[in-house]
């Protein structure tokens, strides 16, 4: 195993006021960086303070978009700092590499280092409830050339965020539009991989739906302009019938393969319900809304958690799904998996990584 050389920062940064933190503005004291070049390999493994790096103007990244991220949490339990699906998240990393074309990501390294820097930045992890450390690694292509190619040179950096809920009002009913007139992805692009280019792909519909009061869009294939497929920041799931119901990533392979939405599918089947992932038509959403079989919808995601959606536009109709309020099951999960997060509820699935002791 490569050694992960450690440069601890001589001065330490004041943490935020726990009620001004917000989502994804403060960083922590370290970060962990890793090259990679065709001669050496992943190399060079290291944490030092986190601090500006310096790019060229002609870095092709800035270019072309040879990118990829993830987005994992970090929690206190007790005297613990603990990670959530660690392996998870590094694991869907390398697939976001395999489809971007960037070399594959040395899982070990990658995970002593996220343990070690979890560890050293360990009272950066906010003790407050709703808020966590976000994690977020990410991998950019470093070449420095204007021709359309696949970089060879690359870095592999993690930075640390001290965050509470996403959505600014916090665990609430969002209002979400169907998007009926822009795409995320296709079938055979890039939407099953954690990359920029399918968020930059959203930022627009995104403003339009804001600017008449919406929280987000919810994304339609964009071939038949018909089957759900996810909201950007979050996957998406109904509660129809009593069976908990979500897009199938492998069947429509253009939306993220969500670990949250996995967590949830696992949870429901542990407490015995029926879980099933296929495609699913918005006709039949609006349908089952109608005749009364549809009793939630909500969205899953690392950093959204539970998102239960309140009111669904769809063709300029409004539904408000189960009076607009929190879904009782929504709140049950979201309430079980924030337990696992902390330790309040004991983690049978193993999702939870020690990183350090207090
Ligand atoms: C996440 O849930 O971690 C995400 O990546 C969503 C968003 C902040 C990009």
């Amino acid at each position: 195993m490569a050694e992960i050389k450690i440069v601890k920062a001589t001065t330490l940064k004041e943490k935020p006021d726990v009620s001004k933190i917000g989502f994804g503005t403060h960083f922590t004291d370290h970060m962990f960086v890793m090259d990679y070049d065709k001669e050496n390999g992943w190399h060079d493994a290291r944490i030092v303070p986190h601090d500006k790096i310096s790019i060229d103007p002609a870095n092709a990244t800035l270019h072309y978009g040879q990118a990829i991220f993830e987005g994992m949490k970090a929690y206190r339990q007790g005297n613990k700092a603990v990670i959530f699906r660690a392996t998870d998240h590094l694991n869907r990393l390398n697939h976001s590499a395999k489809i971007l074309d960037i070399p594959e990501i040395p899982f070990d390294v990658a995970h002593e280092g996220l343990l070690k820097l979890i560890d050293l930045d360990k009272d950066w992890i906010p003790t407050e409830k709703g808020q966590s450390l976000y994690i977020r690694p990410f991998v950019f292509a470093t070449d420095e050339v204007l021709g359309v190619s696949v970089s060879k040179k690359y870095k592999f950096m993690i930075i640390l965020s001290p965050v509470a809920a996403y959505y600014a009002h916090g665990f609430a009913p969002v209002k979400i539009l169907v998007e009926d007139k822009y795409v995320r992805a296709v079938r055979g692009g890039l939407g099953a991989a954690k990359t920029p280019a399918n968020y930059a792909a959203s930022l627009h519909a995104g403003l339009v739906a804001h600017d008449i009061g919406f929280d987000q869009v919810l994304w339609l294939d964009g071939v038949d302009r018909k089957y759900i497929e996810e909201v950007g920041s979050m996957n998406i799931l109904f509660k129809i019938n009593g069976e908990i119901v979500s897009p199938s990533p492998q069947i429509q392979n253009s939306i993220l393969d969500g670990i949250t939405r996995r967590t949830v599918n696992q949870i429901a089947k542990s407490w015995g319900m029926n879980v099933v992932e296929r495609r699913i038509s918005i006709d039949e959403i609006i349908a089952s809304q109608e005749d009364g079989r549809l009793e939630e919808v909500f969205g899953s995601g690392t950093a959204a958690v539970i998102s239960p959606v309140g009111v669904l536009r769809y063709k300029d109709i409004d539904y408000t799904v189960g009076n607009g309020k929190i879904g009782e099951f929504a709140q049950k999960m979201y309430d079980y998996i924030e337990g696992l997060h902390i330790g309040e509820v004991k983690d049978t699935f193993g999702f939870i990584e020690v990183a350090g002791e207090y």
